[in-house]
């Protein structure tokens, strides 16, 4: 069943949504922080949703739109600690990709530190394969790109 309430972050819009959409973030990819203002700047590009259960805040996502010429975008979900293993990633998830397709993805990727045992095998699970990984400069744990396998057939 589906029991999530979605916000978006707009470029211009409610600061408590903002501030939600950071403190995930920001709580679950310790090692690159970012400002409101960054965040700000990335709503103008991408769509990052917050969401809610009831009153209580459970996650946010974030749908890079589709670029190059393979269309590829990128979703990312991230639900905080304690909620987890509840389904909410996995709707946080649906709602991110019917996003990615509605604004014209035809291949969808994702990120995940590869400390996060739990984000990879979400990824997995939800059929992508590892296609790159990379250390950030200043970083030292490496991010895995993964890609949406295509539907056998
Ligand atoms: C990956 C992530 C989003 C998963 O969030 P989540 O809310 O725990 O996801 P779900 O609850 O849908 O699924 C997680 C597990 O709980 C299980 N589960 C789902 N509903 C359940 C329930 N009601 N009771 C018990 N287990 C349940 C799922 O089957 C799944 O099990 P598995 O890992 O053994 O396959 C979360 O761990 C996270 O934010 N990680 C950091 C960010 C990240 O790496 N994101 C991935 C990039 S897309």
């Amino acid at each position: 069943m589906r029991d999530l309430r979605f916000e978006a972050v707009r470029p211009d819009g409610d600061d408590a949504v903002c501030s939600d959409w950071q403190y995930v973030h920001n709580l679950i990819i310790p090692t690159s922080p970012l400002s409101v203002d960054e965040i700000r700047a990335r709503a103008d590009r991408n769509r990052l949703n917050v969401s809610y259960h009831g009153d209580t805040l459970v996650g946010c996502s974030t749908v890079r739109p589709p670029m190059d010429d393979q269309a590829t975008a990128t979703v990312i979900v991230r639900v905080l600690p304690e909620h987890r293993r509840r389904g909410f990633g996995g709707q946080l998830y649906d709602e991110a990709l019917t996003t990615a397709h509605e604004i014209g993805a035809r291949v969808i990727e994702t990120v995940v530190l590869a400390s996060n045992e739990e984000g990879l095998r979400f990824a997995e699970r939800h059929g992508y394969v590892e296609i790159d990984r990379y250390v950030l400069d200043g970083d030292t744990i490496p991010f895995v790109d993964l890609r949406l396998a295509e539907p056998a057939g």
